[in-house]
């Protein structure tokens, strides 16, 4: 069974190196609205969102409880020179005072747990945010290939077979729960936020080949996610 730690003690790999569309595309429309300075990206990983979103001039923060990631994260912001504020910690204890945040990054990394963490993760989002704060946060749907499948741990929470098998290294997250999500829970969960989008995506990851650098993008087939775009009542 792989720990985070462990998953992130190879590297990151490719996959998990370069940035979501979604989230450049909503970066640089917080940039051009002028009032998104401060972003918290929660469970950063190596740092593919939080590196181009602080070259953009962003105030970043990013927490993740894995020591290898922070340290990835580090290492890639160093050889960039640039800085943020990074955290080694449990989501659950967000070290910030209330309302610091302008927006919050969550991509792929709330719902390693029960419905009631979910629930915790969301109102601490809601807590460390300001009123009028933005967020984009992606779960797992009904509708993942890996609904159903392996150990169930509690209501809709499995402990999958491999949900990123080949996509990440130690077995991607073998042993490692994944609460699955319905439409109904996503708006329970972040109801004090109003959304301005809520919509399924089959998971897309990329990497870098050939001579001339160019990036490939993989559709993970059935890796539906819900993409979540909210803004804090
Ligand atoms: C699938 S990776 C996504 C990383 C990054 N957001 C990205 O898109 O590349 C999930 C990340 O969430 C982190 N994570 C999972 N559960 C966590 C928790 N309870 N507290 C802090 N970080 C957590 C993991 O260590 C891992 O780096």
């Amino acid at each position: 069974m792989a720990t985070w730690d462990q998953i992130w003690q190879s590297g990151a790999p490719d996959l998990w190196s370069i940035p979501d569309r979604t989230v450049l595309e909503l970066a640089s429309r917080w940039k051009a609205g002028g009032t998104v300075r401060r972003v918290l990206d929660l469970g950063c990983g190596a740092g593919r969102h939080l590196l181009p979103l602080a070259a953009e001039g962003f105030l970043m923060t990013g927490i993740d409880h894995a020591p290898s990631a922070i340290a990835e994260c580090r290492s890639r912001l160093d050889q960039h020179g640039l800085k943020a504020e990074l955290h080694c910690a449990e989501m659950t204890e967000i070290p910030y005072a209330d309302c610091v945040f302008d927006a919050v990054i969550a991509f792929n990394s709330i719902y390693h747990g029960p419905a009631a963490q979910l629930r915790r993760i969301a109102e601490l989002l809601h807590a460390k945010l300001r009123p009028g704060g933005a967020g984009f946060i992606t779960l797992p749907s009904r509708e993942n290939r890996m609904y159903g499948k392996g150990e169930p741990v509690g209501p809709h929470t499995f402990v999958n077979p491999g949900m990123f098998a080949g996509l990440f290294p130690n077995d991607g997250e073998r042993g490692i729960p994944h609460y699955f999500a319905s439409e109904a829970d996503v708006c329970s969960f972040f109801s004090g936020f109003h959304v301005l989008s809520l919509t399924q995506h089959e998971l897309h990851l990329a990497s870098v080949k050939g001579p001339d650098h160019a990036v490939h993008w993989l559709r993970v087939p059935k890796a539906f996610f819900w993409n979540l775009e909210v803004i804090r009542k």
